[in-house]
Parts: C-alpha cells; structure tokens; sequence
C-alpha cells in the first residue's frame, strides 16, 4: 500500500480527467486497480484533508489510464474487471461488457416472478460474462439455472464469476450453439432470457472503435439484418419452454416490432414491448401460448 494526501490525490484525478475519458471508467480504474472504491472516492471529495491509501502508484494507474484514452481500449479489459447491477464481474476481451440497458433484464424477471422462493427452472443462451444468469441465480435461490455460451473460454469466465458469489450449485454451463446444449431439458423451462447478438451486419462495420475493435464480434454481429440468431432462438424456444413459460430478448433499438411479429408467429402470446431507461424499446418479451 501506498499513502499519498489527498490533496496531492485529487490534483493527480483533475489531471487525468483533463485529458478525457469519462468519470465513471476513471472511477472503475480506481477501483480495480488503485484500490479506491466508489464510496471511498465520494468520501474523498467531501472531505479534502488527510491520506490515502493506494494499491498501486500514481504513474502506474496514469500509465494505464493513458492506455484507455490511447488506443481507445474499454477501461474494463484493462482492469479486468465490469461493474454490472451490484456484481463486479471479472472480464477479458472474450467476453461482452454488460451494458446497463441489460440490467433492466433482470427487473422485467422481477416484475413476472415476485416470490424470490419461487422454484424456477430458467435458461439463459448466450451468457458471456454470466450477468443475468448469476444475477437470477443469486435472487432466486430456490431456483435452477443454466446457461449457455457457444465459447467454452467465455463459460470459464461466466463460472469463476458465479463462484465468486455464490456457494450454492443453482446455476449450470453448458457449450454450444443456443438451445442445443439443452436437449434434455425440452419443455421443462419456465422461463428463458437471451441477449443474443443483434446488430445488423452495416451496423457492425461502422460501430466506434473502442466496440468494434476490441469486443468480441461473435457476442455482436447478427447476421445481416440482425435477426438471424433472434429467429433461431424464437423457433426453437416452444421446444423447450413449458406452457405458459416465457421468453425475455434484448433486441436492437429498432427491432422490437419485428420480434414481436416473429413471437407471434411462433404462437406466443402476452406479447409485450419493454423499453430501457432511454425510452427505447429494447426488450420484447412473451409467453409460449
Ligand atoms: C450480446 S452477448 C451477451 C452476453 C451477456 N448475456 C450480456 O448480456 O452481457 C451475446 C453472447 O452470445 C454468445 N453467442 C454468440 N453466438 C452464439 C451461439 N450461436 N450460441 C450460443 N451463444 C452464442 C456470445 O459468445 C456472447 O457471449
């Protein structure tokens, strides 16, 4: 541990915040690395006096800092490290940042399902890090969960993630291309949630560079409208959803009206279109008949 005033401190972070980047990835470098954690940073900028302690030094943290504003390179693979609802979740550029427009994901369960001693069998294709499964896990113990991802280096970070909260053995991994790790669980499913990747294929070639560049293509291209991995995921859920069960997707913010056709199609009912905090609809959701 280092100690260092605050006052030195905090003309340190003016600093760096002066040559760009945003407070919330500066605050997740701190955290991760300098040992600084967000509550510890507001008490810092209240109260100007003092020491404090650091894991690593002041060039140290600039040195890494300078990297992310550099080659544009999202903070979290530098750290390691995402801050997704109230997990922090180890990550490494295989792996999708969740976003948090994905967490309300986890409120539109919520809103379904209100006893957490609920006995839930659910899924979740197309894991990544393991955010929303983890987080149905952790919220409904009584619960049985499993996950999917096509990249068995990505379940091993989805796994260390779940072990790191939880003792509990409520949440399985399974490696494979959507449903069909899942055979033997057909029309057991109560409920299935999936954040496929659905960014059209132009949308892909133009995203900015700190996306495009360093997160993994396969957890965003879909295809060349975007849908292909929604349709199949549709098709296939009446397969393994129980009756009544239901099916939660995050789309693309122009996709929703699409999705729900495919729902319907696929003989879902209850359909409904959720929107983010932007007002955009983001999620569409149903029940199979
Ligand atoms: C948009 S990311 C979502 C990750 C995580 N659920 C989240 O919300 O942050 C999509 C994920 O689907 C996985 N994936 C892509 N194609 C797949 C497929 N054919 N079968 C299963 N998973 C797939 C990717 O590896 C990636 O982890």
């Amino acid at each position: 541990m280092l100690r260092i005033s605050v006052e030195e401190f905090l003309f340190w972070k003016k600093k760096q915040l002066s040559k760009g980047g945003d407070q919330q990835s500066f605050a997740v470098l701190l955290d991760c690395i300098g040992g600084i954690s967000m509550s510890d940073l507001n008490l810092i900028c209240i109260n100007h006096s003092g020491n404090i302690n650091l894991k690593k030094n002041l060039e140290f943290l600039e040195s890494v800092w300078d990297d992310h504003l550099i080659r544009s390179c999202p903070i979290q693979y530098l750290c390691g490290i995402s801050f997704w609802r109230d997990l922090k979740l180890k990550v490494s550029n295989k792996v999708l940042i969740p976003r948090p427009e994905t967490e309300i994901i986890v409120d539109i369960v919520f809103n379904i399902f209100r006893e957490k001693s609920e006995k839930l069998f659910f899924a979740e294709l197309g894991t990544g890090s393991g955010a929303i499964g983890i987080a149905l896990a952790l919220a409904y113990p009584m619960s049985e969960g499993v996950v999917t991802d096509i990249d068995q280096d990505v379940l091993e970070i989805a796994s260390t993630n779940y072990m790191n909260y939880s003792k509990q053995s409520n949440l399985k991994f399974y490696c494979g291309n959507w449903w069909s790790p899942l055979a033997s669980f057909k029309g057991k499913l109560d409920l299935a949630i999936s954040n496929p990747p659905y960014i059209p294929r132009v949308t892909y070639e133009n995203l900015p560079k700190e996306v495009k560049d360093f997160e993994p293509k396969v957890a965003l291209l879909g295809g060349e409208d975007g849908l292909k991995h929604i349709r199949e995921i549709i098709q296939k859920a009446p397969l393994f959803l129980k009756e009544k069960g239901w099916l939660i997707l995050e789309n693309h913010f122009d996709q929703s009206e699409k999705v729900k056709e495919l729902l319907s199609k696929n003989k879902f009912t209850t359909i409904e279109i959720v929107k983010d905090l932007s007002g955009i609809g983001r999620f569409t959701i149903g029940r199979y008949k």
